[in-house]
């Protein structure tokens, strides 16, 4: 069936830091970063955005284009939720006014959720055809001050719009798997930074995407050359290389930078984030490739804990037409560099736990904001 990806937009807060700054304090050479782990900014939440606002303002662009009347369904991926119990998929159905008779849900499994959800969505249309789906994927990461994960921090938010017929990219049926209990990163309820075993972390992606790929080849998915492109899940730009480099290597391939580097580009100056990252990069390579039309192109998504998952689809004819490439290209335009202190201000993000009233300032003028949290419930407001 043809079932998959028919709008792809993404925002992300409008502050970023650079990381030379982090470089100069870490006494350590800023090629490191540069060129070590392939990252130069990160971005950062000033106080008034939060998962549901980076992820209304993702959305917002999609529903004004589309209206929101087929959508009876939200799926929001996250694994750094504001709640416990209640989904942020509730919050964003309020925001963008979305009909009653919807459902709305959050999903969870570290960077990889929000590809459960694609899943889910495309079976689910496959069901439903004359429905749509609204799929967020939204995120900050946040590690301790003074780690070495420190620099690989970020944060962002993809919306997607699932349908029949999309008009960007039909989601391939076959699909690799690959699921094994370890603790390479995880974030325990009472923290609000991850833990993370880095290098196992690293060592555990590669032998996830191994596990997928070879399922995938299993399902008699594609043949390796048979992809334009392939888009990693992109926890620093330095891990899409050496996920490549391995496939490649499993596949008795030579490495091509052209099959890698313009899903990157928007990653190396956004950093991490965790759920959204893999569709960052195939927003970034839609974005800068205009030669893609029914070209095949390979996904691999790998969230910690670990579940990965190889899949791939076919870019749709006049997909160019559809993209919000002028729009991400203003954020990104529009984008200020913080000093340190006022990244350590924005890093201790407030949260009362008392339930008493704090009022945020606004830094954010974008449509939606945080604009108080009281009675331990979060205020959000239209600017
Ligand atoms: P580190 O200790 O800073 O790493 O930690 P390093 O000292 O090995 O240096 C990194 C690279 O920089 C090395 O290259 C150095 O050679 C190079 P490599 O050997 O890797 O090719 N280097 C330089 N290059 C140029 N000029 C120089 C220079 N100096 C050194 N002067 C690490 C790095 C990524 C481990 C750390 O930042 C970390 O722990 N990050 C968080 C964990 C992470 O992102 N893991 C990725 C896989 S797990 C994943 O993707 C899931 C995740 O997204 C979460 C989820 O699923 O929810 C994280």
């Amino acid at each position: 069936m043809n079932i998959g990806i028919d709008q792809i937009s993404f925002y992300i807060p409008k502050y970023y830091l650079d990381l030379a700054i982090l470089a100069e304090r870490n006494h350590v050479d800023v090629n490191k970063y540069y060129k070590g782990i392939g990252q130069e900014k990160m971005s950062i939440p000033p106080h008034d955005e939060d998962i549901v606002t980076l992820a209304a303002n993702a959305a917002y662009p999609i529903i004004q284009k589309n209206g929101a009347s087929d959508i009876d369904t939200i799926l929001f991926a996250t694994e750094s939720s504001i709640d416990q119990s209640k989904a942020a998929a509730i919050y964003i159905h309020h925001l963008l006014n979305l009909p009653q008779n919807c459902r709305c849900v959050e999903l969870k499994q570290a960077c990889y959720s929000a590809t459960a959800a694609l899943q889910l969505a495309c079976a689910y249309i496959a069901l439903h055809p004359q429905k749509k789906v609204l799929l967020i994927a939204s995120d900050i990461s946040r590690y301790d001050l003074d780690s070495v994960a420190e620099v690989t921090q970020g944060c962002g938010a993809v919306a997607m719009l699932i349908s029949h017929h999309p008009r960007i990219m039909k989601i391939d049926n076959m699909t690799g798997k690959y699921t094994e209990d370890v603790m390479d990163f995880w974030r325990p309820n009472y923290r609000k930074t991850a833990l993370v075993d880095g290098k196992f972390s690293t060592q555990m992606y590669l032998k996830a995407l191994e596990g997928a790929w070879s399922d995938y080849q299993a399902q008699e998915g594609r043949a390796y050359d048979e992809f334009a492109h392939f888009c990693y899940h992109l926890p620093f730009s330095k891990m899409g290389i050496k996920a490549h480099q391995y496939l490649t290597r499993l596949n008795k391939q030579t490495m091509q930078a052209e099959h890698i580097d313009a899903a990157m580009i928007y990653n190396r100056i956004i950093g991490n984030s965790y759920s959204a990252a893999l569709y960052l990069g195939l927003a970034s390579l839609l974005d800068h490739r205009n030669d893609l039309e029914e070209q095949a192109v390979a996904m691999f998504s790998y969230g910690s804990g670990c579940v990965g998952e190889f899949f791939s689809g076919i870019i749709q004819t006049n997909y160019q037409q559809y993209l919000y490439t002028t729009e991400h290209q203003r954020l990104l335009a529009k984008r200020q560099a913080l000093d340190y202190e006022t990244y350590l201000e924005f890093w201790h993000y407030p949260e009362p736990t008392d339930g008493q009233t704090i009022t945020i300032d606004q830094h954010n003028h974008s449509t939606f904001r945080l604009a108080s949290i009281s009675n331990h419930q979060r205020h959000y407001a239209r600017t």
